[in-house]
C-alpha cells in the first residue's frame, strides 16, 4: 500500500467504528476515511437499492448474470475466466460498486455441498488459476474482489458453528492451495473470513489464519472483511487480524472500545484494522480513477453467451447424434426449456438484464425444421403428471430428435442447506424412460449446480449445462447445433453412487464438528488412486472432433518443469482441446494421489488438420507437499510421471523427469532411530568412530541385516540394550 490516511485526530470511538458497516452494504464515511459499497457477487452484481439481504430474498438492479462458478469451472479456461473477470468490474463500476463480493473458491468436497454451484471445482490447482485470473480481470477496471470463503468453507450444514477438523496436510494441500495461489500472484483487495471454525478456531478470530498464514506467509496487503453475520466476538476477531465487520449492526464497536479501555485488546490492533479500510477506501478512490471501456447490456449478453457455450461438456455422443443434423424435426421436451434453471439460489442470486429462453433460441437456429415444446414433468397440484409424460412422448415419437432438459429446480439445491443425494427426480426419470422408449434419437440436456449421477437409462447424447446464467439457452442452442463445437470438461467427477464419494461416511458431520477422514484424497484423487469406476471422471468433456498428442517433452529451469506438446485436430470440425498436465511420483514415500493436475492449456479454435505447439508451465511449488515434521513445503526428490490428458483418466502422452527435490535435515535426538542417525551422515560418521563402522557381514551370519532389524530403535532407548547414554551424547542437538 503506498499511503495512509492520517486516523491519528480520530477518537479511539472513531477508529473501532471504522471496523464494521455503516449498513448492509457500505463502509463508514469517518474523518479522511471514504465509504466503500460492497456487494454480491460472484457470477453478476447484485446492488440493491430497496430492502437489502444476503440471501438473495429482495430484488437487486438488473445486472449480466454471467455463469455461475460452476459452469466457468468447466471452461478450464482462464483467459475466459479473466474476461468474465472484467465485464464484472465494468458492471460493477457502472452500478457504483466498489468491491464485488468474490471469487468463492473452496473445493467442492461432497457433491452434496449445497453451495457448490458457487465454487470452480474439486481440484485446488484449477480453482486457483480460474480465480486468479477472474480476480486480475476484475481489479484491472478498478473494483475489488472478496476472495471467500477463508476457510474449509465445504457444507452448508451447521455453516455458522461447525469445525472443519482438517489434518494440516490435506488443510495445505487441497483446501488453502488456491486461497495462496490467488492471493500471492493476483493480489485480491480483500479476504472475506468464512463462518466455521477450523480445527476448532472461528475462521473470523483465528489469528493463525488471518495474520500469520496470510499476510505473514502469503504476503497479503489488502484487507480481511468478515462473511456477513461470521464475527461472535469482535474484540477477539480484531486481536486475530479482522479488519472489517459485516454487515455489523450490533455493538462491535462498543465492545472494542471497551476492551481497549480494560487492556484485553491493544489499541494498535484497532488503529491496525482502521488503517486498513482506510487503505481500502484509497484503493477504491484510485479505482475509480480507472477509466471503463463502455459496455451495453446487449454486448455483454452476447459475451455471457460465448462464455456460457464454452462451460457446456459434452458427456456423451453415441452415433454422432449431435450436433442436430439441420432439417430434422425436433421435439423439445421439459420444464426447463421454457422456464430456464441458469443460477444458484441465495447471496448470489443476481437480476437478469435478459433471459434467454432455450426453446426459442432452438427455433432459431431450426430453420424450416419443426419444433414441438411440451413441458413433460413438474404437474401442477390437479395435474395429471402421467398426461404431462404422455404428450412429451407423443411428441418425440412425432419428431425425428428428441431434446430432453432434466435437472434440478431451484428450491432442491442452495446456499443455507445441503442435498442428501444425488439424484434426478423420479418423475423426470420415468420421463426420459417413456421418451427413449418412442424415440431413440434422444439428446439429454442438464442443469444443476451440484452433480448429478446419470440415470438408470442411457440416452446416446447427453449435454451437461449446469447452470450457465442468462445467455445458457442460446449458448445450448449454438451447442446443440454446432455454432459451437464444445470444449467444456467436467471440473468435479461424476460418480456412479452416492456411496463412492470419498467424504461420504464423514459428511456434513454432527455435534459441531465435520471431520474431513477422506484426507488428501478427495474428487479423482481418490476415484484414481483406488481405479474406481466412475460415472464420468475428472475433466472428462467431448468435442464433435477429435485431437491428438504428439512429442511431450519436459525441461525443468528456473524451479520450474516446461511441458511442451504438439495438439492436432484429427477430426472434421474446427474446435478447441483442453489440455491437462497431472504429475505423479510412482514409488513415492508419501501417501499422495497416483496423479494430480497441475496446469491446464486451452487451444485456439483448431480449423481440421491444424496443430498448436502448447506450451506450458509446472511451478515448482505446485509439486511441493507440506512436511508435517519440518512445517514447511518439501518438494520430495525423485522420479516425476509428467501425463498430458484429455481427463483425468484420458491420459494421451507422458513422459518422466528426475527431480533433486528438496534436502531435510531433522535435528538427531534421543528419539531419533538408529536408523534416521545412520542415513544423517554427520551423525553416522560420529556412530562409526564410536562404534566401528558396521562390519562387512552385517549379521550375515544370523541370515538377516542386523542393521535393518534395529534401525528402528530409538537412539535414547539403546540403553536398554547397554549403549551407555554418554557414548551417545555427541550426536545429538545440533
Ligand atoms: C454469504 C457470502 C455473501 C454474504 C453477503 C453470506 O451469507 O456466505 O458469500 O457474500 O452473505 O451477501
Amino acid at each position: 500500500m503506498t499511503s495512509r490516511a492520517d486516523l491519528t485526530a480520530l477518537p479511539l470511538r472513531d477508529r473501532a467504528a471504522l471496523g464494521s458497516g455503516a449498513d448492509f452494504w457500505t463502509t463508514k464515511a469517518l474523518g479522511p476515511v471514504a465509504s466503500v459499497m460492497l456487494t454480491d457477487g460472484p457470477h453478476g452484481v447484485r446492488r440493491q437499492s430497496g430492502a437489502t439481504d444476503h440471501l438473495g430474498l429482495a430484488g437487486s438492479l438488473p445486472a449480466t448474470c454471467f455463469p455461475p462458478a460452476v459452469a466457468l469451472g468447466q471452461s478450464f479456461d482462464a483467459a475466459l475466466a479473466e474476461r468474465v473477470g472484467r465485464a464484472l468490474g465494468c458492471e460493477a463500476r457502472a452500478l457504483e460498486v466498489d468491491v464485488l463480493l468474490g471469487p468463492g473458491i473452496n473445493i467442492k468436497r461432497d457433491p452434496r455441498g449445497g453451495r457448490n454451484f458457487e465454487y470452480y471445482s474439486e481440484d485446488p490447482v484449477l480453482t486457483g488459476l480460474l480465480g486468479a485470473a477472474w480476480v486480475r480481470g476484475l481489479q484491472s477496471v478498478g473494483v475489488g474482489a472478496s476472495l471467500k470463503h477463508f476457510a474449509a468453507n465445504n457444507a452448508e450444514f451447521d455453516r455458522m458453528r461447525i469445525s472443519a477438523d482438517i489434518d494440516p496436510r490435506t488443510l495445505r494441500e487441497i483446501y488453502l492451495r488456491a486461497f495462496a495461489h490467488i492471493v500471492r500472484t493476483a493480489a485480491p483487495w480483500t479476504v472475506m473470513c468464512s463462518y466455521n471454525r477450523i480445527n476448532g478456531v472461528y475462521a473470523s478470530r483465528n489469528h493463525w489464519l488471518l495474520t500469520e498464514l496470510l499476510r505473514e506467509e502469503w504476503g497479503f496487503d489488502g484487507l480481511v472483511v468478515s462473511d456477513w453475520g461470521a464475527v461472535d466476538d469482535r474484540p477477539a476477531a480484531v486481536a486475530a487480524g479482522l479488519d472489517l465487520e459485516m454487515p455489523g449492526g450490533g455493538d462491535g464497536d462498543a465492545r472494542v472500545v471497551a476492551a481497549v479501555t480494560e487492556g484485553s485488546l491493544d489499541e494498535a490492533d484497532v488503529d491496525r484494522a482502521a488503517g486498513r479500510v482506510a487503505d481500502l477506501a484509497e484503493r477504491v478512490a484510485r479505482g475509480r480513477a480507472i477509466e471503463v471501456p463502455e459496455f451495453s447490456d446487449t454486448e455483454h449478453h452476447r459475451l455471457a453467451r460465448e462464455v456460457a457455450a464454452r462451460c457446456v461438456v459434452l458427456l456423451r455422443n453415441d452415433g454422432d447424434l449431435l450436433p442436430l443434423a439441420p432439417g430434422r424435426s425436433l421435439a423439445v421436451i421439459g420444464a426447463f426449456a421454457a422456464e430456464p434453471r441458469y443460477q444458484g439460489g441465495g447471496s448470489s442470486h443476481v437480476n437478469p438484464t435478459h433471459l434467454d429462453v432455450p426453446v426459442d433460441e432452438i427455433r432459431a437456429l431450426a430453420g424450416d425444421a419443426a419444433v414441438s415444446y411440451s413441458r413433460g414433468f413438474g404437474a401442477a397440484e390437479g395435474e395429471d403428471p402421467a398426461a404431462l409424460r404422455a404428450e412429451a412422448v407423443a411428441a418425440a415419437a412425432a419428431a425425428e430428435v428428441a431434446v430432453v432438459f432434466l435437472g434440478l429446480a431451484e428450491s432442491q439445491e442452495s446456499e443455507g442447506f445441503d442435498r442428501t443425494d444425488i439424484d434426478l427426480p423420479a418423475d423426470q426419470i420415468d420421463l426420459l424412460t417413456a421418451v427413449l422408449d418412442a424415440r431413440p434419437d434422444t439428446v439429454v440436456v442438464l442443469s444443476h449446480g451440484g452433480v448429478l449421477r446419470p440415470p438408470p437409462v442411457v440416452a446416446p447424447a447427453v449435454l451437461d449445462g449446469a447452470l450457465l446464467g442468462q445467455a445458457g439457452g442460446g449458448a445450448l442452442a449454438d451447442v446443440l447445433f454446432g455454432v459451437v463445437n464444445p470444449s467444456g470438461r467436467l471440473a468435479e467427477t461424476v460418480p456412479l453412487r452416492l456411496q463412492d464419494v470419498p467424504a461420504y461416511p464423514w459428511f456434513p458431520g454432527e455435534h459441531g464438528h465435520a471431520r474431513y477422514g477422506e484426507g488428501l484424497f478427495v474428487g479423482y484423487r481418490w476415484y484414481d488412486m483406488r481405479e474406481a469406476a466412475v460415472a464420468f471422471p475428472f475433466g472428462h468433456g467431448l468435442s464433435y472432433t477429435s485431437f491428438g498428442y504428439s512429442g511431450l517433452t519436459l525441461t525443468e529451469a528456473d524451479s520450474a518443469i516446461t511441458v511442451r506438446l504438439d495438439v492436432t485436430n484429427t477430426g472434421a470440425r474446427a474446435g478447441r482441446e483442453v489440455v491437462q498436465i497431472y504429475t505423479g511420483v510412482p514409488g513415492s514415500a508419501l501417501a499422495r494421489p497416483i496423479r494430480e493436475l497441475k496446469a491446464v492449456a486451452v487451444t485456439a479454435d483448431l480449423e481440421p488438420g491444424a496443430r498448436e505447439s502448447v506450451s506450458l508451465t509446472i511451478a515448482r511449488d505446485d509439486l511441493a507437499c507440506w512436511d508435517t515434521r519440518t512445517d514447511r513445503w518439501l518438494v520430495e526428490p525423485g522420479t516425476y510421471r509428467v501425463w498430458a490428458g484429455a481427463s483425468s483418466r484420458d491420459l494421451r502422452a507422458e513422459a518422466e523427469i528426475a527431480l533433486t527435490g528438496d534436502a531435510v535435515r531433522l535435528p538427531i535426538t534421543a528419539n531419533s532411530t538408529l536408523g534416521e542417525a545412520l542415513a544423517d551422515p554427520a551423525a553416522a560418521a560420529i556412530l562409526a568412530e564410536a562404534f566401528g563402522a558396521p562390519g562387512p557381514d552385517g549379521g550375515a551370519a544370523l541370515g538377516v541385516d542386523v542393521l535393518k532389524l534395529i534401525a528402528s530403535v530409538p537412539l535414547g532407548r539403546l540403553a536398554n540394550f547397554g549403549v551407555a547414554p554418554d557414548r551417545l551424547a555427541a550426536l545429538y542437538d545440533r
